[in-house]
């Protein structure tokens, strides 16, 4: 009988890969607790109409990537409801938030969630049907403070932290602003216009979104269509006199903090709700992520819960790929344990410093990349140098010398083996 699998873009998380998930997990948990973040949970299916609404009609995740089908309840309320698996969690929180009447309490409500998320992509490594995404959301009426400029600024400091925190190296922020809800409109007409006598010479898709949805072009990935984008007009060029004032407080902020950015004037993101600033973070070379290198991204949507039929409630908030999340970690833990030296030759006293230096000149001439301690060295200190430079320590001692037998410490196992001076060269290279 054929064996059933797992349907194609959906994978099975198993140990010891699921250490790592809770790992990541718990520091996020623990860094959002330390911002002021509470955890919501909100139904991985919703009515249609809120991603319709909210995301947008012609973004593509609406148009062509959600999982949608029609209720077959019994109740006559139920039946032939257009239900949808989340695409992505911002929607359902300002719908849960516009539904639990949050907006009442007058405060910032700062939201968390970890869960999965759904959409119809092309597989490939870091992009998946079913994809985790660790988000969170600041919103609240506009007394409550979430316009401040102040909030993105905290917003993406608490992100460097939590990426730091977890370890990951090489990261890059990018930051734009698409402007106000207005700004974005006078835009979008300047790119229509702009676009109409070229668009004919765009891929399919572009010609497409040149009509329906300029801003879209922008981010295009067809090198075929760059030298146009790279003539059209840029979004500050329409930012209103607010617009840009938010986006010089949210730099200064994040320049009192030290938070390192890139501005990328392209940077519009595929949701249709965002206003004035977007941002994502991405990781370059040896992230194992290839082409799919966005690691998180996010911005504000002051006007989004409005367009849910809620009051004002301008917010700010973000989604980190958990999957790309740790592919980024995996990799970078490949790559420290590959730059390091096959071993760390440690002489257990100055005497035996002469021999130590001899039998790293033996290895080094077999090809192996090897460090000398020194015998002035506490046991200690030469174990965290050989910890930290090598794969692997090989004592020198009194006896070791005399007997011709080695301990060899392998710091990835935790194991110690006694090895025979000929033995040494195979070990180590295995
Ligand atoms: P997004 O850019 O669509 O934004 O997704 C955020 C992150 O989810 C991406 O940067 C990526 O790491 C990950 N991701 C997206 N699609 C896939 C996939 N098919 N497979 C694996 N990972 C994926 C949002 O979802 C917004 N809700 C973020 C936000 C929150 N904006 C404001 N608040």
């Amino acid at each position: 009988m054929a064996t059933i699998k797992a349907v194609r873009g959906t994978r099975d998380l198993l140990p010891p890969d699921t250490t790592l998930w809770n790992h990541v997990e718990a520091t996020a948990r623990s860094v959002f607790a330390r911002y002021g973040f509470g955890e919501i949970r909100t139904p991985v299916f919703e009515v249609t109409e809120l991603f319709a609404r909210g995301v947008g009609e012609e973004t593509d995740i609406v148009s062509k990537e959600m999982y949608t089908w029609e209720d077959r309840g019994r109740a006559e309320s139920d039946r032939g409801q257009s239900l949808t698996l989340r695409p992505e969690n911002t929607a359902g929180v300002v719908r849960a938030y516009i539904e639990h009447g949050m907006t009442d309490t007058g405060m910032l409500q700062k939201l968390f969630y970890i869960g999965p998320q759904f959409r119809r992509e092309r597989p490939q490594r870091g992009r998946y049907r079913q994809f985790w995404q660790i988000g969170a959301e600041v919103l609240g009426p506009p007394w409550s403070g979430s316009d401040s400029a102040l909030r993105d600024a905290e917003v993406l400091e608490m992100l460097a932290t939590l990426l730091t925190e977890l370890g990951i190296r090489g990261w890059r922020l990018a930051l734009n602003s698409v402007g106000s809800a207005e700004d974005r409109q006078r835009y979008s007409a300047a790119l229509r216009d702009a676009l109409e006598p070229v668009k004919h010479k765009l891929c399919e898709d572009n010609q497409r979104r040149a009509e329906t949805n300029p801003l879209r072009v922008l981010d295009s990935k067809d090198p075929g269509d760059q030298e146009i984008i790279n003539g059209l007009p840029k979004i500050s060029e329409f930012w209103s006199d607010d617009s840009r004032a938010h986006f010089d407080q949210v730099k200064a902020a994040l320049d009192a903090c030290s938070v390192p950015y890139v501005e990328d004037p392209r940077l519009v993101r595929g949701l249709d709700y965002y206003t004035r600033t977007t941002f994502e973070f991405t990781v370059g070379g040896g992230s194992g992520l290839g082409t799919q290198n966005a690691l998180l991204g996010g911005g504000r949507y002051d006007g989004l819960s409005e367009m849910l039929g809620g009051p004002k409630a301008p917010g700010i908030g973000f989604a980190i790929g958990e999957d790309r999340l740790i592919l980024t970690l995996q990799a970078q833990a490949e790559e420290t344990e590959a730059a390091k030296l096959d071993a760390f030759v440690a002489p257990m006293g100055v005497a035996q410093n002469p021999a130590a230096l001899k039998l790293a000149q033996e290895l080094r001439r077999a090809g192996l990349g090897v460090e000398v301690g020194d015998g002035n060295w506490r046991l200690k200190k030469s174990f965290e140098t050989a910890d930290k430079l090598a794969r692997k320590m090989i004592i020198v001692g009194e006896d070791e010398v005399n007997s011709g037998i080695f301990t060899v410490k392998d710091f990835s196992q935790g194991e110690q083996a006694k090895l025979a001076r000929t033995e040494l060269v195979g070990a180590l290279k295995s």
